[in-house]
């Protein structure tokens, strides 16, 4: 019989300190209605001094287990996407998986904005092929502390939080992970990156883009990847229930739901409130929509991603 990794729990954690766009054009030359007409954004949570990437991975991890109803010593693997690490390494995920005694093994992923998707993949292989049964597969941000504040066009962007899925191995029954599709093209590698590395004396560095062909990209690679994870799986547009899509901007997401077909209640938006926590944005917004009653077992989504490398994929899953 084969094996299947099935979505047992989803949890997730925002800094408790709000920003909006109103108190970042206090100190910036910029306005709520440029940063809302361009990219939807309304409002971003900004971590405190104590709101680490391993302590909001570990308060989201606690929540999908609570969710799951299972300990977290029953855990065997942590895989864990950030692009920003409170340390360059122990890896972040081994920091959760001493917090909560999981057993087994932890490691960090670096996918930037398509990271969880990509976790996700690695965990969903290892589960298949039957090396770990009970896995975390954690997205975790803290972009504001790799922000250069004085840049409007790309402080406006992002915010912090960490977002969590507890997969269990399970029988082929037509629930869980139906699928994963990763890309990667690193000929694109300048569009977005950040400017300097942990070992760099002087430049620990900062996120810098070119959002405008970034967007270019989003909206093509994003509609491929989805019609390759329905054609995998021979589904059509039409079975889908939910697009989870990564939350960069609320056009590309718009752009996304129009190539479904899904109506606007049926594409699961937080970029308003949270906006884009780059690995962390996809599981935050299943645990919203989970939490509120919106998103119900057996239904069909489809997670999307693209971020810096550029690095895209897709996922496609029954809860
Ligand atoms: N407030 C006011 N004005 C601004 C701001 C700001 N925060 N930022 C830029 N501007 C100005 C620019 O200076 C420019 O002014 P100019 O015409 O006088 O030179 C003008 O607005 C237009 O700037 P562009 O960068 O060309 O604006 P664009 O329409 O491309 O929108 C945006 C920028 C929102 C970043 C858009 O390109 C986008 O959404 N790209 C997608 C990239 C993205 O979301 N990346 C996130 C990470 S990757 C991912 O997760 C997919």
């Amino acid at each position: 019989m084969p094996i299947r990794s099935h979505v047992a729990g989803v949890g997730g954690y925002l800094p408790r300190r709000i920003v909006t766009n109103d108190e970042l054009a206090q100190t910036m030359d910029t306005s709520d209605e440029w940063i809302a007409g361009r990219t939807g954004i309304r409002q971003r949570h900004i971590a405190g001094p104590d709101e680490t990437a391993a302590m909001m991975a570990t308060a989201a991890a606690r929540g999908a287990l609570a969710d799951a109803g299972v300990e977290g010593s029953a855990v065997d693997a942590v895989f864990l996407a950030t692009t920003t690490p409170d340390q360059q390494f122990p890896a972040t995920a081994v920091r959760v998986q001493a917090e909560l005694g999981c057993g087994g093994f932890g490691m960090d992923l670096s996918a930037a904005c398509s990271g969880f998707v990509f976790a996700l993949a690695a965990a969903d292989a290892m589960i298949r092929q039957g090396a770990v049964r009970t896995a975390l597969v954690i997205g975790t941000e803290v972009y504001s502390r790799i922000l250069d504040w004085t840049d409007r066009g790309t402080a406006v962007l992002f915010g912090d939080g960490a977002g969590a899925m507890l997969l269990r191995a399970g029988p082929e029954d037509g629930r869980g992970i139906l699928s994963t599709h990763l890309h990667s093209d690193g000929k694109y590698g300048d569009l977005l990156y950040i400017d300097g590395a942990v070992g760099q004396r002087d430049k620990p560095g900062h996120l810098r883009m070119n959002g405008r062909e970034v967007f270019r990209h989003a909206v093509v690679k994003l509609a491929e990847a989805v019609d390759e994870a329905l054609a995998a799986n021979g589904l059509t547009h039409a079975d889908v229930d939910w697009l989870v899509p990564h939350q960069a901007n609320k056009r590309i997401i718009d752009a996304m739901g129009r190539k479904l077909a899904l109506p606007p209640e049926r594409v699961v938006v937080t970029v308003d409130r949270h906006a884009n926590t780059s690995a962390a944005s996809i599981p935050l917004a299943l645990w919203e929509a989970r939490a509120d009653g919106r998103i119900r077992d057996g239904e069909l989504v489809v997670l999307e991603a693209l971020g810096g490398g550029l690095t895209w994929g897709s996922a496609l899953l029954r809860l």
